[in-house]
């Protein structure tokens, strides 16, 4: 099912970023149909809390873009925001596309056979919570209905919160962890080994050839976002790069190489 490339990442090498990128709206159900009917079978998309603890699929914590109107999401509750049209923004045809909850998210990739790249997008002030939450809904989600699967078609989860990755790290050590830096600090090398993570995350623009050499070498997966020129994908695969994901799904197909 997976394409599957090392011991140090066991994840299909192309993730749909937010769900299907730029062709439908991100974190909804409706990209994930969208980034299917691409052939994409791994999706990257964005979990925060409702005011009562519920994890849904949402990147920004403020409304105004892909939810319109003002207001947040720490302080409205699941039901609210689950009512809310989260596809307008996109485009008209998209109208009604609701928020939709981590659950709803990992019965359809369960049921689509999607692996998931669950990054833990807490609101400001709720790192360990929301930490602590999504990776106990994971957890008791997959110990249902996880037993058949490898350990390559578990989630991988991502966060560029330390304290959230820590939390979960706590409540399911069984989960993967890959830490997300948008600069990769000096010190890389020990944050891994505290949150016994099994990759590092990074914005491609700041990887060098060297430094993928090094993340390699110590042993771990090399994951990047958000690479949406093909040119620049091959360089970085070439420089060792397990794995990205991308915007660009009708450009960068899910069996690029
Ligand atoms: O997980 C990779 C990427 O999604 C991180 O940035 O802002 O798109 O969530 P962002
Ligand atoms: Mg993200």
């Amino acid at each position: 099912m997976h394409q599957l490339t090392n011991s140090h990442w066991p994840y299909p090498r192309i993730v749909a970023h937010r769900g299907a990128g730029k062709l439908a709206p991100e974190n909804t159900l409706a990209a994930m149909r969208c980034g299917l009917e691409y052939g994409f079978h791994a999706v990257e998309f964005d979990v925060m809390l409702s005011a009562d603890g519920v994890p849904i699929l949402m990147h920004d914590p403020e409304f105004g873009r892909t939810i319109a109107g003002s207001g947040s999401v720490a302080t409205s509750s699941a039901a609210q925001l689950m009512a809310m049209d989260a596809g307008s923004w996109f485009g008209p045809q998209f109208q009604g596309e609701c928020v939709p909850s981590l659950q709803q998210v990992l019965e359809f990739c369960l049921q689509q056979r999607i692996w998931m790249n669950i990054e833990i997008k807490p609101a400001p002030g709720f790192e360990e919570l929301t930490g602590h939450v999504v990776a106990q809904a994971t957890r008791t989600f997959y110990a249902e209905h996880g037993a058949s699967l490898s350990r390559a078609e578990w989630p991988l989860f991502s966060s560029f919160s330390l304290p959230a990755l820590k939390a979960a790290q706590h409540t399911a050590p069984e989960i993967a962890r890959g830490v997300l830096f948008e600069r990769v600090p000096a010190n890389w090398l020990g944050i891994l080994q505290d949150l016994q993570a099994l990759a590092l995350h990074t914005n491609h623009q700041v990887l060098t050839k060297e430094l993928a050499q090094q993340i390699k070498a110590a042993g771990y997966g090399l994951f990047c976002y958000t690479v949406n020129q093909a040119e620049r994908a091959r360089e970085l695969l070439a420089w060792g790069v397990d794995g990205f994901c991308t915007d660009r799904i009708d450009q960068i197909g899910h069996d690029f190489a």
